[in-house]
């Protein structure tokens, strides 16, 4: 196990109607905040009235800026910022998914900077102070709410690029899983791949004697593979959303990833795609993983092998650990399938060739690697989105 330091800083409030009492714990931080949201579907469910009232009822005040798409784009943060510097605003309230809650987080601290806020996504520039956030989920996904990630769009070359910071916690998150009832059947899908995908970045490691994270990170998958199918079949079921909800958390708050080192070279692929095509993320990850695990097993096929025993219920094959690690990535292929989503780029809707611009684009022309398990040059990604045509 590798030495490590672990710190999470977010309160988690979890549970039924939760929402209603976000005026009294915003009104810790601030009387003056900027209402952050996306394309209208927290008015249309009532979440916006809810929390209103209770904004009103703490004697908080609040500018709102809606119309945060998914992939948030680099204008309205910008958009944002301005609103937030002109008007003294002490905190930002986010209510939404990974989008809503990545553009809140890049206004926090570009509200702070005096330069350009993509300077941070290029690592032209290190964070040192951010305004507070705090979130209000509406899907379990990207894990944004503990997280110290933000990833932004610049609409000036279609860059998704990534930030962290510790500064960029949310102060809170509240959880209310009946916020996930009227949620699309695909973004359920897109949302469980993604949550899939953050644990399986974590469990492809090269650390060694980590057999607690294994475990937990296993348990993790498992609960997402058992209760997606419920909501997916009944999508009011409480329950199985629970369930679903705090795995999305648990899997991205870094807990897992304590004492060892995990990938990330499946994102770091798949933000090219999302970033040039527009792709919802957990979709271009159901298109990416597998591919990447047909072009890695070889590195550690115990490890794969580990992985389709105790997550996808393979019999151990003894006498062939890679047969049984190549069932594992097919199963995981037919449970992505079986949810609605592509497992490969024409089914993503990609059907032109801009392989080697992305390959490019991951590997700054070949100047860096993405992924540790195995460091990949841009000819591996070009490989990796060719497995993946
Ligand atoms: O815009 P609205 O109207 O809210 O609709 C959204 C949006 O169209 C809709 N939606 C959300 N909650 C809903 C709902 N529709 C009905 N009922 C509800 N309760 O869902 C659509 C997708 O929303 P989005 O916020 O884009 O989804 P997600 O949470 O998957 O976020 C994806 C973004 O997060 C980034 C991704 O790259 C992507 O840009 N990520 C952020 C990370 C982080 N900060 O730590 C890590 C992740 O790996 C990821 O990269
Ligand atoms: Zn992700």
């Amino acid at each position: 196990m590798d030495n490590f330091t672990f710190q999470n800083t977010t309160k988690i409030i979890f549970g039924k109607g939760s929402e209603n009492n976000v005026g009294q714990e915003v009104s810790k931080y601030s009387k003056k905040i900027l209402l952050h949201y996306g394309g209208g579907t927290i008015k249309k469910t009532g979440l916006y009235d809810r929390v209103v009232t209770s904004l009103k009822d703490a004697g908080v005040d609040f500018i709102e800026l809606g119309g945060v798409k998914p992939n948030p784009r680099l204008s309205l943060v910008q958009e944002g910022i301005k609103i937030c510097r002109e008007n003294s605003i002490g905190f930002i309230l986010a209510i939404g998914g990974g989008s809503v809650i990545d553009s809140s987080k890049a206004i926090s601290i570009g509200s702070l900077y005096s330069g350009d806020v993509w300077d941070f996504y290029l690592g032209k520039s290190e964070i040192t102070a951010a305004l507070p956030i705090g979130t209000i989920l509406t899907i379990p996904a990207a894990g944004s709410e503990s997280s110290t990630g933000s990833v932004i769009t610049n609409e000036d070359g279609f860059y998704k690029r990534a930030v962290n910071s510790e500064l960029i916690y949310p102060k809170f998150s509240i959880l209310n899983p009946e916020l996930a009832f009227t949620l699309p059947k695909y973004q359920v899908a897109c949302g469980s791949a993604d949550i899939m995908a953050h644990l399986m970045e974590r469990y492809f490691t090269n650390s060694e004697h980590v057999e607690l994270m294994d475990r937990l990170i296993e348990a993790t998958l498992k609960t997402v593979i058992n209760n997606v199918t419920q909501v997916l079949d009944k999508p009011d079921n409480y329950d199985a959303w629970a369930e679903i909800m705090w795995s999305g958390t648990v899997a991205h708050n870094n807990l897992l990833n304590t004492g060892r080192v995990g990938d990330w070279g499946s994102h770091d692929i798949e933000h090219e795609l999302s970033g040039i095509y527009d792709v919802a993320h957990g979709a271009g990850l159901a298109v990416i993983f597998p591919a990447w695990m047909k072009y890695v097993y070889k590195h550690d096929i115990n490890r794969f092998a580990q992985f389709a025993v105790r997550v996808f219920n393979v019999e151990n094959s003894f006498w062939s650990p890679e047969k049984t690690a190549i069932e594992g990535i097919k199963r995981l292929e037919n449970f992505f399938k079986s949810l609605g989503l592509p497992t490969n780029l024409k089914e993503l809707g990609i059907i032109d060739d801009r392989l080697d611009e992305m390959a490019s684009k991951a590997t700054n022309s070949d100047l860096s690697t993405v992924g540790n398990f195995i460091k990949l040059g841009k000819s591996d990604v070009y490989s990796i989105l060719k497995l993946a045509k």
